[in-house]
């Protein structure tokens, strides 16, 4: 990678991270959003937070594949993004879909299972953008790092969350899956080795 990028990885991780929200703006400005904008906008916001979560796994075996550390640099503002992106898709779903409507959210989160496997992440992502600080890192040490661990978690029920959801048309989730498994997959000691 030329020598500029790797320079101004932190600034073009961040364009690029942003370029997702300014597309939504501009649908939205432009009237562009379809016969059901509120639909469209939790769908787009969901895709794009698993979408991030899953960037933010490519980091490991992209820094060990390629012997860098700039994909470190960039691992964690692109985690903070995926916080950011669930938390627009829950608050479209709070705010413009329910209206603030508390029983009705709380009933959908019993009665449907996707609601439960994609609130499950949300609270699970909490305590990771909290202790994403370098402050943080330092004061939890070891425990840091496993607390972080929790991302394959996330994914995983970020995937689930989608195949429960869905009526038709598998191909969506089913490559999400298998991106996730894949990802996984170049974690195993054996394979990384291999890969390296
Ligand atoms: C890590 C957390 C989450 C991820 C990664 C995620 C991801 C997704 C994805 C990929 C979709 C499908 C988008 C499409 O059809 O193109 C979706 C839809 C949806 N999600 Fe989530 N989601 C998460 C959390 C939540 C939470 C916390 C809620 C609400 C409590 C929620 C409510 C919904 C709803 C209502 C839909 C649209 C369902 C439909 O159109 O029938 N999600 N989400």
């Amino acid at each position: 990678m030329p020598a500029f990028f790797i320079k101004q990885i932190k600034p073009i991780c961040f364009f690029l991270c942003c370029l997702p929200l300014v597309y939504l703006a501009v649908l939205f400005a432009t009237d562009q959003l379809g016969a059901n904008p509120i639909e469209r906008i939790t769908r787009f916001s969901g895709d794009w937070a698993l979408r991030m979560i899953l960037i933010t796994l490519v980091a490991t075996p992209l820094q060990r594949g390629l012997g860098a550390v700039w994909p470190f640099r960039i691992r964690r503002m692109i985690g903070l993004f995926s916080f950011f992106y669930v938390s627009l898709h829950l608050s479209s779903y709070v705010v413009l879909d329910q209206f603030f409507d508390w029983r009705e959210i709380f009933d959908d989160l019993i009665k449907r299972p996707f609601i439960m496997a994609g609130m499950a992440a949300f609270v699970l992502l909490i305590p990771l953008a909290v202790t994403s600080t370098k402050k943080m890192m330092r004061r939890l040490g070891k425990r840091w790092k496993q607390l972080h661990r929790m991302i394959y978690l996330i994914a995983a029920l970020g995937v689930l969350h989608y195949f429960l959801l869905i009526k038709a048309g598998w191909a969506e989730p089913a490559i999400y899956l298998l991106v996730y498994l894949v990802l996984m997959l170049l974690r195993v000691p054996v394979i990384a080795r291999r890969v390296r």
